[in-house]
């Protein structure tokens, strides 16, 4: 453990003070620990009993050391806490005059069930403050060498859940309309069914070579990326192994990590293409 992190001054000089029964609603980011904000170091260094989500980094967790550790996780198919036990458990928590951190892994309202669990909260007449985090479908392909807006490929990025609720492709989901008007899409737990989402993809047109990233447990020590097409990627993830957590992103923007794989760089690689897109020009050139 440790404990060495210490907060520069807050605004206005001090940070928020998660107050004996406050939820606060946290998001930890997509994995690396750096990459958590402030206000969420700040809550770490208060919180009475933290409960925390399965893709939670345990470097983070041990910035609590105080903290009662409840876990809460929830793994597609794995048995796992309830939804509305995980929000009465929060009301509980918060009634008993603890000060509570809810850790959710990237954003807690982007695929999150942030915003259920905070209407339960207040509902039960609980106070709680919302802190954003770093969603897995901007930060995980930043660390991958993908932007997820690049001027010469898109004005507009689609954000899309592979599964609903049932655990099924969400059939509440236009799919033609989405491949028609998503310039890049960028998929949430999408492993599951990437069958299902690269033929209604293709069936309404996609092109079957567009590129496609798969980036998964991104952020972390054990990153891995594949590169591939639509027409290819159900194939080239069983022979993979990969598995979740994972986001996939459809579109040319992954091209772009032919020449901005910056990990790989500070690795001593060297870039494959320095113009991806055949621009021809310098890309900062206004
Ligand atoms: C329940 S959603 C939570 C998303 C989270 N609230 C966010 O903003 O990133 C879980 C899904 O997020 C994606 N995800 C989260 N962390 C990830 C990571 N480190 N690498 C790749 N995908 C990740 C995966 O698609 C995973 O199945």
């Amino acid at each position: 453990m440790t404990d060495s992190l210490s907060l520069p001054a807050g605004p206005m000089g001090q940070w928020p003070q998660l107050e004996p029964g406050w939820v606060w609603l946290c998001g930890a980011g997509p994995g690396d620990p750096g990459l958590l904000t402030l206000h969420a170091l700040n809550a770490l260094r208060q919180a009475d009993v933290v409960v925390y989500d399965a893709l939670v980094e345990d470097t983070i967790l041990d910035w609590a050391p105080q903290a009662e550790r409840v876990y809460a996780g929830k793994r597609g198919g794995k048995p796992s806490a309830k939804q509305r036990d995980i929000s009465l458990r929060l009301v509980d928590l918060a009634k008993e005059g603890k000060r509570v951190l809810r850790l959710k892994g990237g954003d807690p309202f982007v695929f999150g069930r942030g915003g259920e669990e905070a209407q339960t909260l207040i509902q039960h007449g609980v106070p709680v403050r919302i802190i954003p985090g770093i969603s897995a479908g901007i930060g995980g392909l930043a660390y991958a060498g993908i932007p997820v807006t690049h001027r010469d490929v898109n004005q507009s990025v689609t954000f899309v859940t592979g599964h609903d609720q049932s655990g099924e492709t969400p059939t509440s989901l236009n799919w033609k309309a989405i491949a028609e008007g998503a310039q890049v899409l960028v998929i949430y737990m999408g492993m599951k069914h990437v069958e299902r989402i690269a033929t209604a993809l293709l069936d309404a047109g996609r092109p079957a070579d567009e590129p496609v990233a798969v980036v998964c447990n991104a952020t972390t020590p054990d990153q891995q990326v594949l590169e591939t097409t639509l027409a290819r990627m159900t194939a080239d993830i069983a022979a993979s192994a990969l598995e979740p957590p994972a986001i996939l992103c459809v579109g040319r923007s992954v091209l772009m990590r032919q020449v901005l794989d910056w990990q790989g760089l500070a690795a001593g690689q060297q870039p494959r293409n320095l113009d991806p897109l055949n621009r021809g020009r310098p890309a900062e050139v206004s």
